[in-house]
């Protein structure tokens, strides 16, 4: 009989070992000691429902309710039930761009949705461009899956807009697919439709097709949401999108993919996203099952409420933060976020952005998401759906806290890079 052999740790794959979601390992490495005299406040959880202010509308949760009662108990096919692809074709038709079921595939949330866009394009000598700062689980994805990454700069002066050189300058005969995010999280920006087209060119000119995050799409303070699809008439897209934010679910796990391709050159790629769908036979089907109700039902006014309370909390958070020296907020267009720059220089006693964030937590119990998970230095992430009251005392905290560490003298600007787990 084989003799148990206890001394030998059993090895890892490569894929497992290159997994890595850097808000775990920042939250992991953060030393997180809030100030036992003072509630927490967090303003760094990316989940509308964590407060209890952004709830779902009656029409969603009675959707489900009543897929419930009906037969969705079995298999359907893995890139989604078709009923639910006939309402998501419908409810993204613009009179530019007609869709059909056979346009959508339906997966585990807009993150399955990603992770099948890019595993359909990238591969180990073709690279994916990336936005920076830019949500944290495209590394993920591509660490998982061992496609290379390049990242384009967008510019914080100039609402976080994409540096079209930089990215061009990028873009080489292994660029796989161009990924954008719009309206972005963690920058809380929207492209105008000009920018947009601005960046379709681009893709256009070296014949390459994009990836768009669009999770957040209509959720834009004034003006337009366009999904990059609509706008393309040449470029192929991928939209990636699902019930998370609009709809206010993200633990129920749907989320789509959206074909638009005027010209047939997703031929192809159309075979691959349905086999990537079948690697786990498919999302929930109880809540596909309500898809088709849910965006037919929820009124207007339900999104209306939705934008003008993370407006009116972006209001609160720029009023207050404007004026200090130390800091300086960026007024977000849409999506649920706002960037705030720590200018570490005016701070006594404080290197970076992490020791900001360290220290406010152990002194203030406020807790900001430090952007270099983003990858840009002396920057922090805050939440627009945390509620009005906790806003206000956050802010109140975070002013203490930098009339408290003003600093005396200037000193030299600290030059922090972005942070090696971004590297690593
Ligand atoms: C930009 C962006 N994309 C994708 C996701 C993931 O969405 P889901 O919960 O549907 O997987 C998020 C979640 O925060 C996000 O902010």
């Amino acid at each position: 009989m084989r003799q148990p052999v206890c001394k030998n740790l059993v090895p890892i794959s490569h894929c497992a070992e290159h997994t890595l979601n850097p808000i775990r390992k920042l939250v992991d490495n953060l030393k997180i000691n809030p100030n036992p005299d003072k509630s927490f406040l967090r303003l760094s959880i990316g989940d509308p429902s964590v407060f209890g202010n952004f709830n779902p509308p009656p029409e969603v949760i009675s959707a489900v309710s009543e897929a419930l009662t009906t037969s969705c108990y079995g298999y359907v096919p893995a890139h989604g039930l078709v009923a639910a692809r006939e309402a998501i074709a419908q409810y993204y038709t613009t009179p530019k761009s007609t869709l059909t079921s056979e346009d959508i595939y339906i997966a585990s949330g807009c993150s399955d949705a990603l992770r099948i866009a890019m595993d359909c394009l990238g591969d180990s000598d073709r690279h994916i461009l990336l936005p920076r700062p830019g949500f944290s689980l495209y590394q993920t994805i591509a660490g998982n899956r061992g496609i290379p990454v390049k990242f384009y700069d967008l510019d914080p002066n100039n609402n976080w807009t994409v540096n079209l050189k930089q990215l061009e300058s990028l873009i080489d005969g292994n660029t796989a697919a161009i990924l954008v995010t719009n309206p972005s999280n963690p920058c809380g920006s929207a492209f105008s439709v000009q920018h947009q087209l601005e960046i379709i060119a681009v893709a256009e000119k070296y014949g390459l097709p994009i990836i768009a995050d669009e999770i957040y799409q209509g959720m834009v303070f004034e003006g337009d949401s366009r999904s990059f699809g609509e706008l393309s008439d040449n470029v192929p897209v991928l939209s990636c999108g699902g019930l998370a934010k609009r709809w206010l679910v993200p633990g129920w796990r749907v989320g789509w993919l959206i074909a638009h391709d005027r010209h047939g050159r997703l031929a192809t790629v159309r075979g691959g996203l349905t086999r990537l769908c079948q690697v786990i036979i498919g999302s929930n089907v109880l809540v596909q099952a309500a898809i088709p109700k849910i965006l037919a039902n929820v009124p207007q006014s339900f999104y209306t409420a939705t934008l003008t309370k993370l407006k009116k909390a972006a209001e609160i958070l720029y009023s207050e933060l404007q004026d200090c020296p130390q800091l300086r907020p960026i007024m977000p267009q849409g999506a649920m976020y706002m960037m705030v720059e720590i200018k570490v220089d005016m701070l006594e006693d404080i290197a970076n952005h992490m020791e900001f964030v360290e220290k406010l937590i152990t002194e203030q119990s406020v807790f900001p998401l430090p952007a270099n998970i983003f990858g840009i230095p002396n920057y922090v992430r805050l939440v627009l759906t945390v509620p009005e009251d906790i806003l206000r005392e956050a802010c109140h905290r975070i002013l203490e806290f930098c009339a408290q560490h003003k600093a005396k003298v200037l000193r030299k600007k600290s030059r922090t890079d972005i942070s090696p787990m971004l590297s690593s």
